[in-house]
Order: structure tokens, then sequence, then C-alpha cells
């Protein structure tokens, strides 16, 4: 507004916020301005944009951090960091001594002496004889800047960072990295009247009351006439609210189960101990295969072996892997062995739950899916879990062939909103021909794997008694979740990280 504009336009905080200005003697924190005017947060905040849009006041913003001691650092700063409990009794044994006499002496608690045995040598006070388990004094342990920190928060309670010296500075950081303070950051806004604001203020304002509901009452009276009704601004940013709600990657599990419904699949799910017979044997892979091997899989201890289906499937399967059967191939030519078909396993891949459903539903049409937890044994790094998930899917009827199956799989990523999938050549021993669904990744310059697919081989499907093709398919959920939540370590989609679980949004779609 302009200043010609009366003072009545204004909108009731603005001029709560103007008037506790004028007292403030025209600048103010927000903090401030909240206690002289009654108002709320927010409220300033909002009437702040709009006298900030209007020229009455200028907003400044101030970044803040504030240092305090944590638990574990209160505790070192009366008794002492662990390293100066130690070196103090490394002195006083005249320079050397046994580790467990001088952490004896030290009354440091297991833990705490390892820490304290990491920083004598960090920083150069004493030198450990590993084999002989002694130590020895180094050089005088000077008081360090991360113990003079340690002491005057100690005593002054907290600090703004800004107000502390260079040196100090970096020994926050050093005791953020122990977790011994704790630094906590946040905007410090503060509102200055203007020129402007100033002859507005001076000229008087008067407040004026704001309806913001119109009742039956104002309107049978007629008082609406007179009424002053507040104008919403929709666009002006709300508090913000973080209501209950769906984990990110159970969303994400929801809309694969959507996608699949939509293009008229039925959910299946099967056990998570399955026999190595139909995680491997009936997916034609052979018993000497390196999936099978511990490194890669988890076998159960107890108990170790499950039951076999009726045996004529079961001496179906054997015979394929030993000589091919009737399958025109000639099998992986070994001495199929019942028992390790029998050994009880955590489901490598939900293939082993489509396949077995597969061998009681021989009448096409068949079309089923599962999303469902699978287990490997591997090393948990920011690509690999042990346990996740896995989308499984399989289409069984006459006549489908691999182009149905790209086909399939193109709509069904186009529903979770992945349009550029390419479709390459791959190999897997159950399926023929064979491919990947990949996706490309910008920010990482990189095709990466959605899925593998392919045909299920005639080693696979004569065993079952399957006489129509079967389109087959499967891969991680949590590459899926990575793309479409931004993240780019998996370990991160478990950590349940509340600031990340509260900005995802409500809705993936
Ligand atoms: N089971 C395979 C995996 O775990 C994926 C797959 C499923 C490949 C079905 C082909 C057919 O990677």
């Amino acid at each position: 507004m302009t200043e010609g504009n009366s003072v009545a336009e204004l909108r009731e905080n603005a001029q709560k916020t103007l008037l506790a200005l004028k007292k403030l003697n025209g600048k103010g924190l927000v903090d401030r301005i909240l206690k002289v005017s009654g108002l709320a947060h927010a409220a300033i905040m909002r009437a702040a944009l709009s006298l900030q849009e209007e020229k009455l006041i200028r907003l400044h913003e101030e970044k803040q951090t504030t240092i305090t001691l944590s638990e574990e650092g209160r505790r070192y700063a009366q008794k002492g960091l662990p390293e100066r409990r130690l070196i103090q009794w490394l002195v006083k044994l005249e320079g050397e001594a046994s580790v467990e006499n001088a952490v004896k002496k030290a009354r440091l608690e297991k833990n705490t002496a390892t820490i304290a045995l990491g920083w004598l040598h960090r920083k150069g006070w004493a030198k450990l004889d590993k084999k002989k388990r002694m130590l020895r004094t180094l050089k005088e342990p000077m008081i360090g800047n991360d113990e003079k920190l340690l002491s005057l928060l100690y005593e002054k309670g907290s600090f703004v960072g800004e107000d502390l010296s260079k040196e100090l500075q970096k020994a926050v950081q050093a005791l953020k990295r122990r977790r011994l303070v704790e630094v906590d950051e946040k905007t410090l806004r503060e509102l200055e009247l203007t020129d402007a604001g100033w002859r507005l203020v001076k000229r008087g304002i008067e407040i004026v009351e704001e309806v913001s509901q119109v009742t039956p009452e104002l309107i049978i009276t007629g008082g609406w006439r007179k009424a002053r009704l507040r104008k919403f601004d929709v666009t002006a940013p709300g508090p913000s609210v973080y209501p209950g709600k769906v984990h990110p990657l159970q969303q994400i599990i929801q809309m694969v189960r959507e996608a699949f419904l939509e293009m008229g699949f039925t959910e299946i799910r099967g056990p998570i101990v399955q026999t190595a017979f139909w995680n491997f044997d009936a997916l034609f892979q052979p018993q000497d295969h390196p999936a099978r091997e511990m490194m890669d899989t988890f076998y159960l201890a107890q108990p170790k072996k499950g039951g076999l289906p009726r045996n004529d499937v079961v001496d179906k399967v054997a015979k394929t892997h030993e000589t091919g059967w009737v399958t025109g191939s000639r099998g992986w030519e070994y001495l199929w062995s019942p028992e390790e078909a029998q050994r009880l396993i955590l489901r490598t891949h939900t293939t082993a739950v489509t396949v077995h459903y597969l061998a009681e539903h021989k009448e096409p049409p068949v079309k089923v899916f599962s999303v469902d937890r699978i287990y490997r044994n591997e090393k948990v790094d920011y690509k690999h879990l042990a346990e996740l998930h896995q989308i499984e899917g399989i289409v069984m009827d006459k006549g489908v062939t691999l182009r149905d199956l790209i086909g399939t799989l193109k709509e069904f990523y186009l529903k979770l909103g992945l349009k550029k999938v390419q479709f390459w050549p791959s190999y897997f021993p159950y399926t023929e021909p064979s491919a990947q669904a990949v996706f490309y990744i910008p920010k990482l310059k990189a095709w990466v794997e959605l899925c593998g697919m392919g045909l299920f081989r005639p080693e696979v499907l004569a065993p079952l008694g399957i006489e129509h093709p079967v389109l087959a398919w499967g891969g991680g959920l949590e590459r899926l979740a990575m793309i479409r939540l931004g993240v780019d370590d998996i370990r991160f989609l478990y950590k349940n990280d509340l600031g990340w679980i509260r900005r995802t949004p409500l809705c993936q779609r």
C-alpha cells in the first residue's frame, strides 16, 4: 500500500505488530514483539511479510548457533576428559605404566578406556606399546582448546557461536564430533520500521477489530454491513503441520500394489522360510550354483529340513537337472540330491513364491504379483541390505511373448512415474530369453537395474506340467523407493530419521 492509503486498510495483526514496534522504538526481534503485542509467532510472521511488501518494515534475518553441553559432555566437564584422567595417572606413575594399571587407577569404564587410549594417541600425549600393553608419556599434556571450551560451557551453560574465538569454534567442531556438545541452529528475525512505517505509526493507528467468520447473527442483524471482514491471503505461508502418516516406504509399497491391481493382477504371498527346492531347484538352478552358498544365502540352523512336494514333481525336477528329461536340454549333468533340495532357507527371491503358485495353478490365465521381503547374506552398505523387499510378477497365458512382457513392464513403471526405462539382454538360469529393465538416473549419470525378467525355460515349466508360456520378472523395491524419494543410501530408508519422514510428502503420486 502507498502512504496515501488509510491506516484502516491495514489488517488487525499488522496494526498490532506496528504498534508493538513503535513501543520498541522501531526495532525488535520477533520474540520481543510476541511479548509486547500478545500475537502468536505465526501471526507476527504473516503480518511481517505483508508489512514488508508494503515497505512499512524491513525484515532482517540472522542465523544463530547456540552451543550447549551434552549429558556426556557435562560429565566430562566435571571429571575431566577420559584421556586427561588417564594421562594424569600416567604422569603420577612416573610416565610409564601398564594399560591395565593406568585404566584402573583412573577409574575408567571399559568403553571409556578405549576412547581415552585413542585420544592419548591422537593428541600425541602418550605411546602405547600394543604387544606389551604398556603406556609411556611422550610430551607434556597441555590443556587443549577442547578442554577450555568444556569448562567455559560448564560455567556459563551455553554460548552463541559467533561470540567464540576462532580456536574455540574449531574446538566446537571437535567436541561435536565426540558428541560432547550440542549445536543448535536457529534463525533470528528482527523487524524494523522504515521511514514510511514511522510516519504511519506517528499519525496514529487505531485498532479496528476484524471479523474472520460471518455468523448467522451478523447476517440477521445486518451487522455485516459495518463489520470489517478479514481478508485471507491463501498464498501466505502457514505454520508447518506434521500429521501422523504412513511411512514413505509403505507408501511406495502401496503405490506398487495399486499399479499391479489397476493392471488386473492379483496379490499372492508365501512363506519367508522356503525349501531350497522352491527357491532354487524348481527354478533349474544347479545344486552347485554359487548363489546357493552360505555367503549369499541364509540357511536355517533349526529345523534344517523341510518337505518336498509330490514325488512325481520332484522326480521330474531331478531328471531335468540330471539329463534334461523331455525338455530337449542336456540338463546340468550331475547327480541331483533330494537332501540338498530339502534344506530350509530364508527365501533369496520371491520367485520362489510365484513358481510354487504356478505349480498349483496350471490353468491359464494366471496373473499374480507379490511385494514382499527377501533375505540375502550381504554385508550392509549404502547399496546393500540383508533384508529387503522384492516386487515380483508372473503372467501365464496362451501365446504370450517377450513383447507382452516388455509392454507390461513399461506400463507398470510408467504408473510409478518412470518414463525412461530400457530393456537390456541379461541372464538368469530359469529364463530364456532373459532381460533386465534399467532406468537412467541423471544425478548418477548411470543406468540402474530395476528388475530381472524373462520367459520361464522349458526346464522350469515341464516338470511342473505348465503348458503355456510364462512371463516372469522380479526386482528390488528399495531401488525404486530410492529413485522416487531421492535417497542415495539404501540404509537411510530404515533409519527413520524423523525430519525426513516429516518432510516426505503425504501423497507420493
Ligand atoms: N529372481 C530374480 C532376482 O532376484 C529376478 C527375476 C525374476 C528374473 C523372474 C527373471 C524372472 O534378481
